[in-house]
């Protein structure tokens, strides 16, 4: 076994072990993928500033998100599909989460469904909602999570209809995989992820399989978004949905300062400025460069978590020096999960854990809460404002 010493190393083992689809549609972004690739450069345009001669003993990670404690601050995002990046792969993120001590996020689009993760879980994990047309569906989802005891509804609002995936409908993606002649050819190179997807609790997406009606093709992202996705979400529902859940809500997919205001007037505990990974609206900016200008906006009204681009721990640090208090990793923990499944997971935070710890000391810092602009040095007009 390679010895792992950053996320490239995990993404690495990845690439050589997940069927093709599974690891394209991770792997990609909407259209040119300007804003996914954009999510990754612009952190790496943010320079830190080094000090010396600090006591650097007694250092922590440990922080809060919406109230809750966690080793550092930073959450597995929902992604879907996980299930096909391993064998039972939610239940096992949520697993290695929960024993690193920071929150898993189970997506709606999930393999595994809320009961399975519950079920294998003892902590409360967060339940990511997407919106659908059929409002006894999502009035049972937001039941089901309540009874796995979720102690936050994460509801995206970037996502009521599908970015454009080059990748995805090319290789026809789906859950589980349709056997076609190149699908075959590809998965006949990746025996030890067939091997343990055979013994897989689920291979289909979990929480609508037997739960949804009037889709043309379950196993379809694609079909199943454009088919029973909410295009009519707006604030007014967003409030129905806080209210049906009554417990913490975390409104993610915000990337203008305008929806940050309106995020925080309907009361949400925290927001996520992201824009999914870049595999929503390219073209828009990336999440890191938006964070500044949202901060100045909301940043005493409500919290504020950060995703999309996060691949080391000197990122989430970026993050919450500008101001974020929590961050999201979606990839990165897939990157670990594809690789080598719970253990891959727990490697990944471990990585980031070290690089964030070791990153604040050499920049004079013991307590991520201390963290702030003054450890930074960020390029002129990085956080200006772009003209409308
Ligand atoms: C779903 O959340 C996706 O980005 O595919």
């Amino acid at each position: 076994m390679p010895v792992i010493t950053n996320i490239n190393d995990l993404k690495r083992i990845y690439e050589r072990r997940v069927p093709r689809m599974f690891y394209d549609y991770a792997e990609s972004g909407s259209w040119t993928e300007q804003t996914f690739r954009e999510n990754t450069s612009d952190f790496e345009q943010i320079r830190l500033r080094q000090r010396v001669a600090v006591d650097m003993s007694g250092r922590s990670t440990a922080s809060q998100m919406i109230g809750q404690d966690v080793a550092m601050p930073v959450a597995l995002a929902p992604v879907g599909l996980t299930g096909m990046q391993h064998a039972d792969g939610e239940i096992k993120a949520a697993r290695a989460a929960e024993a690193f001590g920071v929150p898993f996020t189970l997506s709606t689009m999930s393999i595994n469904s809320i009961e399975d993760v519950a079920e294998a879980t003892t902590k409360p994990f967060w339940f990511q909602l997407y919106t659908m047309k059929d409002e006894d569906y999502v009035r049972r989802l937001i039941e089901r999570a309540k009874a796995a005891k979720c102690s936050a509804l994460v509801i995206t609002l970037d996502l009521q209809i599908l970015g454009q995936r080059h990748k995805d409908l090319k290789n026809g993606l789906s859950a589980p995989p349709k056997l076609t002649p190149k699908t075959i050819a590809n998965l006949m190179t990746k025996w030890a992820w067939g091997i343990e997807m055979l013994g897989a609790k689920r291979r289909e997406f979990g929480n609508i399989v037997g739960h949804v009606e009037g889709i043309s093709d379950a196993s379809s992202l694609g079909a199943w978004t454009a088919e029973q996705f909410d295009p009519s979400l707006d604030w007014g529902k967003i409030e129905k949905l806080k209210e049906m859940w009554g417990g913490k809500v975390i409104l993610k997919g915000i990337l203008d300062a305008e929806d940050a205001k309106m995020a925080a007037k309907v009361g949400a505990d925290a927001i996520t400025v992201s824009n999914h990974g870049g595999r929503q609206l390219d073209g828009a900016l990336s999440s890191i460069r938006m964070l500044p200008q949202i901060m100045d906006a909301v940043g005493d009204e409500v919290e504020v978590h950060l995703d999309s681009g996060i691949r080391s721990g000197q990122d989430v640090l970026k993050a919450l020096a500008l101001g974020a208090k929590g961050t999201m990793i979606g990839r990165a923990f897939v990157y670990g999960l594809g690789a080598m499944g719970q253990k891959g997971v727990t490697t990944a935070l471990e990585v980031i854990q070290k690089e964030l710890d070791t990153t604040m000391a050499l920049c004079g810092e013991r307590n991520v809460a201390d963290l702030g602009r003054h450890n930074l040095l960020v390029p002129e007009g990085f956080e200006g404002r772009w003209q409308d």
